[in-house]
């Protein structure tokens, strides 16, 4: 950044110029994903320009999804995503289909609790008024990048303490004998709000996946009501189609 203020006679505005420099030196390599960038005072001292004008190129770069910011610790260059091949032939949970891939699975918990149900959790799961619903809702992150938001509702009679799931809700549910059998999938294109893009650490406004699983037991009866929202960026699901007749 050291050449910065020489070059600034040269014309373009100081803060396009730091942002062409920042991105040529992540497109050479020289700062790699997942690498931390100097803090804003050091870049503004080296390259001898004001604050001002480095949070201006790096606000640029974490809207064009080169960097990243997390709260607390700083700027990163954008981890590479390699996308996630799903197949939609199989009921897995998210832990299965990670762990397939050796990656390694957290989840980050947004909410958990009993709650009175909202009008389409009593139709879809079967609840009446004075039934309660337990929600469960994680940002699911492989490998340290979140990949999804998921927000499941079962009824409260199968999941009377939402905080007892550990890290696996099918996992949790194989255990009391209610692991779903059989599943209906709806995935349709949704464009990320701030705050979901946030929690997957992307620029708002990108492509998402809205999918939507209403799950059942071998009896027939519903088990799990989940929403999620996946990065377009992220994942390609897969189906096998066969002529059949
Ligand atoms: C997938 C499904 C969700 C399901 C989840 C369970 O991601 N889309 O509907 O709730 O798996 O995953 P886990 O058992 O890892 O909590």
């Amino acid at each position: 950044f050291a050449t910065l203020k020489h070059q600034a006679q040269s014309g373009a505005p100081l803060y396009l110029q730091l942002r062409k420099s920042i991105e040529d030196a992540v497109n050479r390599g020289l700062i790699g994903p997942g690498d931390a960038l100097p803090s804003e005072r050091d870049i503004a001292t080296k390259a001898d320009i004001s604050r001002v004008t480095v949070r201006k190129a790096v606000q640029d770069l974490v809207k064009g999804g080169i960097l990243v910011q997390r709260h607390g610790s700083g700027t990163f260059v954008a981890p590479r995503m390699e996308r996630v091949e799903q197949s939609l032939s199989r009921l897995t949970s998210f832990t299965e289909d990670m762990a397939r891939r050796g990656m390694v699975v957290r989840s980050a918990w947004l909410d958990r609790g009993l709650y009175a149900p909202s009008p389409d959790e009593m139709m879809v799961l079967g609840l009446s008024s004075n039934e309660l619903v337990a929600r469960v809702a994680r940002l699911r992150i492989a490998n340290d990048t979140p990949l999804a938001i998921e927000r499941a509702s079962l009824s409260a009679s199968v999941l009377p303490d939402p905080a007892d799931i550990g890290s696996s809700l099918y996992a949790a549910l194989e255990l009391t004998g209610n692991r779903p059998v059989r599943a209906v999938q709806r995935i349709s294109a949704a464009n990320l709000g701030d705050s979901d893009a946030r929690l997957l650490e992307v620029p708002p406004g990108i492509a998402g996946l809205h999918i939507e699983r209403i799950s059942y037991l071998a009896s027939g009866k519903v088990i799990e009501f989940t929403r999620s929202i996946y990065r377009g960026d992220a994942y390609d699901f897969v189906a096998e189609l066969r002529l059949t007749g």
